[in-house]
């Protein structure tokens, strides 16, 4: 360890010079994070310096209004989420897995804006092949493959944005820790975050997820960033789902949606399009619901299959929906229909290696489930959505309206609801 650090428990303030697993103020475990030591003589004034690198109070009526300087990143997709446009002097995470595409769609964004590339993951040679894959020429574009963030910070200067690929490779000499420690981690981005506000210049930085799905670091990441965007989708399927967890500069419903293409990533205006495109019609085991992403419905296939078990527990399977939920709707379904899947397997998967998290997709869930079980197709005109609950009820869900219509639009007649059927016994009758 270096002189000048010393490590800090980020749960009671306890400050040590070693290590310990266990904080020896508070008791917490794994709590203790490097930190660099005040010192007072410290040759980097600015290191002292706050946020907003403003001399005195001022009027909030003379504040400048920052909507009109957006930068458009060229994806209207990528502008919607992030509340309009990137707002100059903030610093936004991109997270997700390995692979997913953040990279891609950062380098699709400096194409359209300019501005700087920092890599500690990919040689300038990479990059120019993927960029030359994606076909960007990359005039207005400089790359620098550098992972020590105090070289980073020397050569930003009139950058228009400027990209860090990922935080988890950027580390400082002054900190003993490994690149991607916390510690590192939180002090390269409180480097970046004080940069971004002093000079105005916007900054993404990627982060990727680790395998327990959390951004390393968290927590310490979040609450320094002003925006936090999530890209997610299934790794082999082309869908990708650009999600806000915070915007300081926009709501956070919003999500847009993109297809990962030979090409890079395209935006997909028309979303339901994609989601159902490959839908096979009258097959049992197969219903489309309404789901809405923000404040976008959005139409996709739930299928199910219901299969006698050779297990003593049958099994529950869901890809994309919660697996208690599944639990809870089979049991619904055997309580109050009679229906006994007690003795089989049931798997439930969303198309499009989208996830759902609103209650709004277990009537479609029943359904196919129900359709599976008796081996008889659902019309493929239908459109069902409402809460089920335990007794066996169709409960009305949010968006209604917005919901309908975009069924409508894509050409499902039948719309299934909590206005049009009332409970299971309902929707039994349509199976038949
Ligand atoms: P990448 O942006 O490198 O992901 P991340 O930065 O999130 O780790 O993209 C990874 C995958 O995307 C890679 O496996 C190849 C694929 N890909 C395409 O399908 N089309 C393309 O045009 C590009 C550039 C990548
Ligand atoms: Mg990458």
């Amino acid at each position: 360890m270096k002189s000048r650090s010393s490590f800090v428990c980020q749960q009671c303030g306890y400050e040590a010079a070693q290590w310990y697993g266990k904080c020896p103020g508070c008791g917490e475990w794994n709590t203790m994070v490097e930190t660099l030591r005040e010192i007072s003589n410290h040759k980097s004034p600015s290191l002292r310096q706050g946020f907003g690198g403003q001399a005195k109070p001022q009027k909030l009526s003379d504040v400048k209004h920052i909507e009109k300087n957006r930068l458009k990143s060229g994806f209207s997709e990528f502008d919607r989420v992030v509340g309009g446009g990137i707002v100059p002097g903030s610093v936004t995470l991109l997270a997700g897995d390995p692979g997913i595409g953040k990279s891609t769609l950062l380098l699709h964004i400096l194409s359209r804006i300019g501005g700087l590339y920092v890599s500690g993951e990919e040689s300038a040679e990479q990059i120019k092949l993927r960029a030359k894959r994606m076909g960007v020429g990359g005039e207005n574009i400089s790359i620098y493959a550098e992972t020590i963030v105090e070289n980073i910070i020397s050569v930003i200067n009139a950058d228009k944005l400027v990209v860090i690929d990922s935080i988890q490779t950027i580390s400082s000499d002054e900190l003993s820790g490994m690149a991607g420690s916390v510690g590192q981690i939180r002090y390269a981005a409180e480097q970046f975050v004080r940069l971004a506000k002093t000079t105005g210049i916007p900054i993404i930085i990627i982060g990727h997820v680790t395998k327990e799905g959390e951004i390393a670091g968290p927590k310490i990441l979040e609450h320094m960033v002003d925006t936090v965007l999530y890209l997610e989708g299934e790794r082999y399927q082309d869908a990708r789902i650009l999600r806000t967890l915070k915007n300081r500069f926009g709501a956070v419903e919003e999500v847009g949606i993109f297809e990962m293409r030979e090409n890079g990533l395209l935006e997909i205006a028309n979303p339901s399009e994609i989601f159902l495109k490959d839908r096979v019609k009258n097959v049992p085991g197969s219903v489309v619901t309404v789901i809405m992403e923000g404040s976008r419905p959005l139409l996709i296939e739930i299928q199910a299959l219901a299969v006698p078990s050779q297990l003593a527990i049958p099994r529950r399977v869901g890809n994309g929906v919660d697996y208690n939920r599944l639990q809870l709707l089979t049991a619904v379904l055997q309580k109050r229909l009679g229906v006994p899947l007690g003795t089989f397997d049931i798997f439930v998967n969303v198309s499009g290696g989208l996830k759902i998290s609103e209650p709004a997709a277990d009537l479609a869930v029943c359904m196919a489930i129900l359709s599976s079980f008796k081996n008889k197709p659902v019309d493929s005109k239908t459109a069902a959505f409402g809460e089920v609950g335990l007794l066996g009820e169709i409960r009305g869900v949010g968006y209604e309206e917005r919901r309908i219509k975009e069924a409508k639009r894509l050409g499902f007649t039948l719309q299934l609801t909590s206005k049009t059927a009332r409970s299971l016994r309902d929707i039994q009758k349509l199976i038949k």
